[in-house]
């Protein structure tokens, strides 16, 4: 036999993918691979922007590495051969104990932005919060999604505005509200300052060579329409454009100008005199605050210190489950946001006391790595993370998940 008859019937070889998308994606093996070619094709301030944590980035490393300190404790030979990894969360099932969270500016990471992720969560059949400060409205996001959708609150100082786009949320089918209780004043976003990192970026000298070692990128934000907080465009008021996102702006200033920091409360009790649906508040850190948050008729408490992006030094969403968790008792929703990199992280949050894990990075990752499909690479993969991490420890339903399943890592 030849040499090169030989070498076919040994070798296999790979079909080319023409598809730029699928190559950069169908080597992904996990969540970290996503952020790297993130990392590599997005401008390094809108990278930064979504990476970053404020100050010394503390509570969003603890965040993640508070996961760490729990091994599982796996057990065998318990028949799982059928695992169920769903949960139920305001009365409906979900299929993977998992939340998609709400992101600003989401069309920064690829200009479909919202409407890519909220596509992607429907597939998945996992919620997806949209932002006050998303980029594409409560009515575009309902238009092309036919899953779940929650829609997050900023209190913004005009009330009436607040109520009109909880209207619209009502009016647009949306399941539930969450109202995001961290951000009295903005984090310090250090990255963010020493880039002069707008919104939406603007592309002076600085951000221009940025712009042409991501060509991918570049090309893309020029092409498509201009990036506006379209839930607010058509009532802002600032005739300068700061209000709308017609104008780039520092999220600082603009949460300072927009932004109500006498929220208290009361104010959740407004929320529901204005919703029906379930209300969720997004950002208690502390169990004195669960506790009375339980008090009020509210459906779930997301224990959340906004992706470590406001507070540092605020405690990891995952440590204040089990107290938490005996504070408010076994039937209102709790939810852990923050950290998730993994499905592991998920059944941890879960055999925690946590009824569901919420994440954004993990997405938005997916999003700048590969659009739409990027988001849906993200969500495969921390669902079958999920499902595998609960076949080795022995788990078949979410309902055997609980302390026992694990022990401090030593
Ligand atoms: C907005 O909510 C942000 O964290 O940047």
């Amino acid at each position: 036999m030849g040499l090169i008859e030989n070498l076919r019937s040994t070798v296999r070889f790979q079909e080319l993918t023409l598809d730029p998308v699928a190559r950069r994606l169908d080597r992904v093996a996990n969540i970290e691979d996503l952020r790297r070619i993130a990392k590599r094709r997005l401008p390094g301030g809108v990278f930064d922007y979504i990476d970053g944590g404020a100050e010394d980035e503390r509570a969003l490393a603890r965040s993640v590495e508070a996961f760490n300190e729990f091994d599982f404790r796996p057990r065998i030979l318990r028949d799982v051969s059928q695992v169920d990894t769903s949960v139920d969360l305001f009365g409906r099932s979900l299929p993977v104990p998992l939340v998609l969270s709400p992101t600003g500016f989401t069309r920064i990471a690829d200009s479909q932005g919202e409407l890519a992720v909220a596509q992607a969560a429907a597939r998945a059949g996992l919620p997806y919060s949209l932002s006050t400060l998303g980029t594409r409205s409560i009515e575009e996001v309902a238009a092309v999604s036919d899953g779940r959708l929650w829609f997050q609150v900023y209190v913004w100082k005009d009330r009436g505005l607040v109520r009109e786009m909880v209207e619209r949320a009502a009016d647009s089918g949306y399941e539930a509200i969450c109202i995001t209780v961290d951000l009295a004043t903005l984090g310090k976003r250090e990255r963010d300052v020493r880039r002069g990192f707008t919104l939406p970026p603007k592309i002076g000298p600085g951000t221009i060579i940025d712009g042409l070692v991501h060509p991918g990128w570049t090309a893309d934000f020029v092409r498509a329409d201009p990036i506006l907080f379209a839930n607010v465009s058509s009532r802002a008021d600032g005739s300068d454009g700061s209000a709308d996102g017609t104008e780039a702006v520092a999220l600082a200033q603009f949460t300072e100008e927009q932004l109500d920091p006498s929220l208290s409360w009361d104010d959740v009790e407004w929320f529901r005199s204005i919703w029906d649906g379930p209300i969720l508040i997004k950002g208690v850190q502390d169990v004195d605050d669960a506790r009375i948050a339980s008090d009020l008729s509210i459906d779930a408490i997301a224990l959340s210190n906004h992706g470590g992006r406001q507070l540092d030094s605020s405690p990891a969403p995952f440590d204040l489950i089990p107290r938490v968790r005996e504070a408010i008792g076994d039937d209102m929703a709790l939810l852990c946001d923050g950290g998730i990199r993994r499905g592991a992280d998920v059944v941890k949050a879960v055999a925690m006391g946590a009824t569901a894990a919420m994440t954004g990075r993990a997405y938005l990752y997916g999003l700048g790595a590969g659009g739409e499909r990027g988001v849906d690479k993200a969500l495969d993969i921390l669902a079958a993370e999920v499902r595998r991490a609960m076949i080795l420890i022995g788990a078949t339903t979410t309902d055997e998940l609980n302390p026992n399943c694990l022990q401090p890592a030593p």
